[in-house]
Protein backbone atom coordinates (compact mmCIF):
# COMPACT_ATOMS: atom_id res chain seq x y z
CA UNK A 1 0.00 0.00 0.00
CA UNK A 2 1.27 3.43 -1.08
CA UNK A 3 0.10 6.27 1.20
CA UNK A 4 -0.24 9.53 0.63
CA UNK A 5 -1.16 12.87 2.55
CA UNK A 6 -2.10 16.04 1.02
CA UNK A 7 -1.71 19.22 3.29
CA UNK A 8 -2.98 23.05 3.41
CA UNK A 9 -3.64 25.33 6.07
CA UNK A 10 -7.39 24.63 7.37
CA UNK A 11 -7.93 20.87 5.85
CA UNK A 12 -11.06 22.38 4.40
CA UNK A 13 -10.79 23.96 0.70
CA UNK A 14 -7.47 23.24 -0.80
CA UNK A 15 -6.65 19.30 0.51
CA UNK A 16 -9.86 17.83 0.54
CA UNK A 17 -9.97 18.76 -2.94
CA UNK A 18 -6.83 16.97 -3.60
CA UNK A 19 -7.24 14.21 -1.88
CA UNK A 20 -10.84 13.39 -3.46
CA UNK A 21 -9.45 13.97 -6.89
CA UNK A 22 -5.69 11.91 -6.81
CA UNK A 23 -8.15 8.99 -4.84
CA UNK A 24 -10.35 9.09 -8.09
CA UNK A 25 -7.62 8.28 -9.88
CA UNK A 26 -5.84 5.44 -8.15
CA UNK A 27 -6.77 1.98 -7.35
CA UNK A 28 -8.15 1.83 -3.59
CA UNK A 29 -6.45 -2.09 -3.16
CA UNK A 30 -3.03 -0.32 -3.26
CA UNK A 31 -3.43 3.55 -2.78
CA UNK A 32 -4.40 5.26 0.38
CA UNK A 33 -5.04 9.39 -0.26
CA UNK A 34 -5.75 11.31 3.20
CA UNK A 35 -5.69 15.06 3.86
CA UNK A 36 -4.96 17.12 6.99
CA UNK A 37 -4.81 20.94 7.96
CA UNK A 38 -1.66 22.31 9.49
CA UNK A 39 -3.95 24.60 11.74
CA UNK A 40 -6.72 23.58 14.21
CA UNK A 41 -9.23 25.80 13.44
CA UNK A 42 -11.17 23.42 11.60
CA UNK A 43 -11.24 20.13 13.25
CA UNK A 44 -14.19 18.12 12.72
CA UNK A 45 -15.36 19.89 9.77
CA UNK A 46 -16.97 18.84 6.41
CA UNK A 47 -14.85 20.46 3.65
CA UNK A 48 -16.14 24.42 2.43
CA UNK A 49 -19.21 23.89 0.56
CA UNK A 50 -17.74 26.02 -2.47
CA UNK A 51 -14.82 22.62 -2.86
CA UNK A 52 -17.48 20.27 -1.96
CA UNK A 53 -19.74 21.90 -5.08
CA UNK A 54 -16.73 22.22 -7.65
CA UNK A 55 -16.10 18.60 -6.88
CA UNK A 56 -19.50 17.24 -7.14
CA UNK A 57 -19.58 19.61 -10.59
CA UNK A 58 -16.60 17.00 -11.76
CA UNK A 59 -18.34 14.12 -10.57
CA UNK A 60 -16.66 13.63 -7.01
CA UNK A 61 -17.66 13.20 -3.81
CA UNK A 62 -15.88 14.81 -1.02
CA UNK A 63 -18.51 15.73 1.22
CA UNK A 64 -17.74 12.91 3.78
CA UNK A 65 -14.19 14.14 4.25
CA UNK A 66 -13.42 15.83 7.89
CA UNK A 67 -10.74 17.75 8.68
CA UNK A 68 -8.44 17.05 10.79
CA UNK A 69 -5.01 18.60 11.71
CA UNK A 70 -1.30 17.15 10.70
CA UNK A 71 -0.10 14.91 13.58
CA UNK A 72 3.82 14.42 13.63
CA UNK A 73 2.89 10.71 13.31
CA UNK A 74 1.86 11.49 9.43
CA UNK A 75 5.79 11.37 8.82
CA UNK A 76 5.50 7.73 9.90
CA UNK A 77 2.04 7.05 8.13
CA UNK A 78 2.69 8.47 4.63
CA UNK A 79 5.01 8.08 2.15
CA UNK A 80 4.54 11.28 0.48
CA UNK A 81 3.06 14.51 1.74
CA UNK A 82 1.98 16.76 -0.34
CA UNK A 83 1.94 20.85 0.74
CA UNK A 84 -0.64 23.03 -1.33
CA UNK A 85 1.75 26.22 -0.40
CA UNK A 86 5.24 27.10 0.65
CA UNK A 87 3.92 28.09 4.06
CA UNK A 88 1.87 25.03 4.55
CA UNK A 89 5.23 23.33 3.79
CA UNK A 90 7.52 25.17 6.06
CA UNK A 91 4.75 24.60 8.95
CA UNK A 92 5.24 20.64 7.75
CA UNK A 93 8.95 20.86 7.63
CA UNK A 94 9.12 23.09 11.36
CA UNK A 95 7.24 19.32 12.74
CA UNK A 96 10.12 17.04 11.15
CA UNK A 97 12.04 15.00 13.25
CA UNK A 98 15.25 13.49 10.59
CA UNK A 99 16.30 13.71 7.05
CA UNK A 100 14.11 11.30 6.20
CA UNK A 101 10.51 13.10 7.71
CA UNK A 102 12.03 15.79 5.35
CA UNK A 103 12.49 14.20 2.78
CA UNK A 104 8.93 12.71 2.02
CA UNK A 105 7.80 16.65 1.83
CA UNK A 106 6.81 18.31 -1.40
CA UNK A 107 4.86 21.10 -2.63
CA UNK A 108 2.29 19.91 -4.61
CA UNK A 109 2.44 21.82 -7.74
CA UNK A 110 6.40 20.67 -7.81
CA UNK A 111 4.77 17.70 -10.25
CA UNK A 112 2.47 20.19 -11.93
CA UNK A 113 3.63 19.83 -15.67
CA UNK A 114 3.73 23.38 -16.78
CA UNK A 115 2.97 25.94 -13.96
CA UNK A 116 6.04 27.74 -12.54
CA UNK A 117 4.37 29.73 -9.57
CA UNK A 118 4.12 26.25 -7.17
CA UNK A 119 1.41 27.90 -4.72
CA UNK A 120 -1.78 26.48 -4.64
CA UNK A 121 -3.74 29.82 -4.11
CA UNK A 122 -6.19 29.95 -0.80
CA UNK A 123 -9.50 30.39 -2.30
CA UNK A 124 -11.18 30.99 1.46
CA UNK A 125 -11.66 34.46 1.10
CA UNK A 126 -12.46 34.14 -2.75
CA UNK A 127 -15.22 33.35 -5.27
CA UNK A 128 -16.25 29.90 -6.53
CA UNK A 129 -14.45 31.50 -9.50
CA UNK A 130 -10.91 30.93 -7.44
CA UNK A 131 -12.34 27.35 -6.37
CA UNK A 132 -12.48 26.34 -10.00
CA UNK A 133 -8.85 27.85 -10.45
CA UNK A 134 -7.71 25.48 -7.34
CA UNK A 135 -9.48 22.40 -9.21
CA UNK A 136 -8.17 23.12 -12.11
CA UNK A 137 -4.86 23.07 -10.77
CA UNK A 138 -5.65 20.04 -8.88
CA UNK A 139 -6.87 18.24 -11.80
CA UNK A 140 -3.83 18.69 -13.72
CA UNK A 141 -1.38 18.04 -11.23
CA UNK A 142 -2.98 14.69 -9.74
CA UNK A 143 -3.01 13.20 -13.55
CA UNK A 144 0.49 13.59 -13.71
CA UNK A 145 0.71 11.96 -9.82
CA UNK A 146 -1.45 9.35 -10.65
CA UNK A 147 0.77 8.66 -13.94
CA UNK A 148 4.05 8.93 -12.32
CA UNK A 149 2.62 6.30 -9.51
CA UNK A 150 1.14 3.83 -11.73
CA UNK A 151 4.43 3.25 -13.59
CA UNK A 152 7.05 3.29 -10.60
CA UNK A 153 6.51 -0.16 -9.15
CA UNK A 154 7.52 0.80 -5.21
P1 LIG B 1 -7.47 25.75 3.08
O1 LIG B 1 -8.17 27.19 3.14
O2 LIG B 1 -6.13 25.89 3.80
O3 LIG B 1 -7.31 25.51 1.62
O4 LIG B 1 -8.40 24.77 3.75
C1 LIG B 1 -8.38 27.88 4.34
C2 LIG B 1 -9.43 27.54 5.15
C3 LIG B 1 -9.67 28.25 6.31
C4 LIG B 1 -8.85 29.31 6.63
C5 LIG B 1 -7.79 29.65 5.81
C6 LIG B 1 -7.55 28.93 4.67
N1 LIG B 1 -9.11 30.07 7.80
O5 LIG B 1 -8.42 31.07 8.02
O6 LIG B 1 -10.02 29.71 8.57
Amino acid sequence: MTRILMVCLGNICRSPLAHGVLESKLPSSKFFIDSAGTAAYHIGNRPDRRSIEVAGLHGIDISTQRARQFKVSDFDTFDYIYAMDASNYTNIINLARNTDDIGKVKLFLEEHPTISNKNVPDPYYGDMTDFEHVFDLVEATSNRIAQKLLSTPL
